[in-house]
């Protein structure tokens, strides 16, 4: 992963922990509505992908136990990681592409009310992307997949050659004479792998997304309401298809791209199609970047626009998150897909302790508040998530406080520790688990191998019934606290 060049190591540090009444008085345990929902606490479970799907794309044992771990702590509300909306194979990734999946996702929100007791809220986020291949050998690149144009015959003066020659003498170029030779895109798929972009309108996927995705959108929506969850958060974040329409890289010229009322055009015509196909009584949010945090991509400014105009449309909640894109991914090994978080963007979206004199804790604070201004001097009192580096209480009691956020994410911290709302509300914020931020989860999940936490994988790997990974040395959930606890 990419860390900021100054290296500043930091710790986590959670502060003042509040007495039972003191949280009880707070404003982070007050109740917030999210639409027609209410939350019992203005506090979050951003999603997160554990991958424990099977390779269709199902939920399993160790999905339920995963989230029923969460739903323990009595966060407000968990976001079920990002769930794939069409149906083709996705890998160990969630799916609600077909009504196949409703029995599945029905014992998922069975299990988060049961074990919550009913106090946590649920919502699924769904997720549509664009194809994205592996990092490709360079002699297989140019025997197979290189498309030989005249563009390369004129540049190698090639023109009468058979295209096998063009081929072996490609391959045979040094790297700054392939430069010249090679288009861009071309580039990027030899040394990144090929992704497909919204701007590739030759595609006819790719032209056709305005006319098929609020279908796709709207139909996950109604199989998510079937299975009893309380709401869809719509991932407009990060390098999915989405968010690179709302991004200021998205040149279409169809009407979907270009100037922001533009881009916003196919995100808001998703909505419009969603609320159409589950009603007002469901909660419909969604997670967009504060700031794209690439050169050339959207900024706050861009993102208080954005809100405002989801704001007015109706969206229930807004999430913010940033970064995470793979305009500045770092070069995959070959045989690699290249991963949307390793570049100074993706340090953004998941910061690590070692950081700049910025720090890794709540750099997305600011921009939210001035995105949370514009929705209000818009008149509109949507409430907006802010996530990142959040780990203590007085951290999120003083953003609540300020008004510059209404219901605060905490991703890492509650992987770290399932139970840090329980605690913290219970007057225990001392055996708070805190999270140093070290990213060994991000680590996992970049592998798509099950994600766990360093501070509980390997304890207590002998607790009768507990699940682990196939190699035994993991635990898959955090251990448990309280009554409930493992001796
Ligand atoms: C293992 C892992 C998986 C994640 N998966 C998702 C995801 O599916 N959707 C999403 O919007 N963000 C995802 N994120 C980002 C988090 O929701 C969150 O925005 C980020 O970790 C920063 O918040 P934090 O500092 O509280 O962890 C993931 C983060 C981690 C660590
Ligand atoms: S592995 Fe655990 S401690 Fe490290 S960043 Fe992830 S949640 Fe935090």
């Amino acid at each position: 992963m990419w860390r900021p060049p100054e290296r500043i190591r930091w710790t986590p540090d959670p502060g003042h922990w509040p007495t039972a009444q003191e949280a009880a008085g707070s404003r982070l345990f007050s109740p917030v509505q999210i639409g027609p929902v209410g939350l019992q606490s203005r506090t979050w479970v951003p999603a997160m992908v554990p991958w424990r799907a099977t390779g269709d794309g199902e939920v399993t044992d160790n999905v339920l136990d995963w989230y029923g771990r969460f739903a323990r702590g009595r966060p407000g509300a968990i976001v079920v990681e990002a769930t794939g909306i069409r149906d083709i194979p996705s890998g160990p990734l969630l799916r609600i592409g077909h009504d196949r999946y409703i029995p599945g996702l029905t014992e998922l929100k069975n299990r988060v009310r049961r074990e919550s007791q009913g106090h946590t809220r649920l919502l699924i986020q769904l997720i549509d992307f664009l194809a994205i291949r592996r990092r490709p050998e360079p002699e297989k690149y140019f025997e197979r997949f290189l498309k030989i144009t005249d563009r390369h015959r004129d540049a190698l003066d090639a023109r009468d050659w058979p295209e096998d020659q063009v081929r072996a003498h490609l391959a045979g170029l040094p790297d700054d004479r392939l430069d010249d030779v090679l288009s861009e895109r071309e580039l990027e798929a030899l040394r990144q792998g090929y992704h497909e972009r919204v701007t590739d309108t030759d595609l006819p996927q790719i032209r056709e997304l305005p006319e098929v995705l609020p279908g796709l959108f709207a139909d996950a929506a109604r199989r998510a309401r079937d299975a009893g969850f309380d709401g869809v958060e719509l991932h407009y974040a990060h390098a999915y298809t989405m968010a690179s329409f709302l991004s200021a890289r998205n040149t279409r010229d169809d009407g979907y791209g270009g100037s922001r009322e533009d881009r916003a055009r196919l995100p808001l015509e998703v909505f419009d199609a969603v609320r159409a196909a589950v009603g007002d009584d469901f909660v419909v949010g969604t997670r967009f970047l504060a700031d794209d945090c690439i050169e050339d991509g959207n900024t706050v400014d861009d993102a208080a626009w954005f809100g405002t105009e989801f704001a007015k449309a109706g969206f229930d909640v807004l999430s913010l998150s940033r970064g995470g894109k793979f305009e500045d991914a770092k070069q995959p090994a070959v045989g690699q897909a290249a991963y949307p978080y390793t570049g100074p963007s993706g340090y953004e979206c998941m910061p690590q302790y070692i950081s700049d004199n910025r720090g890794p804790f709540g750099r997305n604070v600011e921009p939210v508040a001035r995105i949370r201004d514009a929705v209000r001097a818009a008149g509109c009192d949507t409430p907006l998530v802010v996530t990142g580096g959040i780990h203590g209480f007085a951290q999120a009691e003083e953003i609540l406080q300020a008004d510059k956020a209404d219901i605060i994410g905490f991703a890492r911290q509650s992987l770290a520790d399932p139970d840090w709302f329980r605690k913290v509300h219970a007057g225990h914020g001392d055996v708070v688990r805190v999270c140093e931020y070290t990213n060994y989860c991000e680590a996992l999940d970049q592998k798509h191998i099950p994600v766990t936490c360093q501070l509980w994988d390997r304890t207590q790997l002998d607790t009768p019934g507990i699940s682990k990974t196939p190699d035994g040395k993991r635990r898959l959930v955090a251990p448990e606290w309280g009554p409930d606890a493992e001796s």
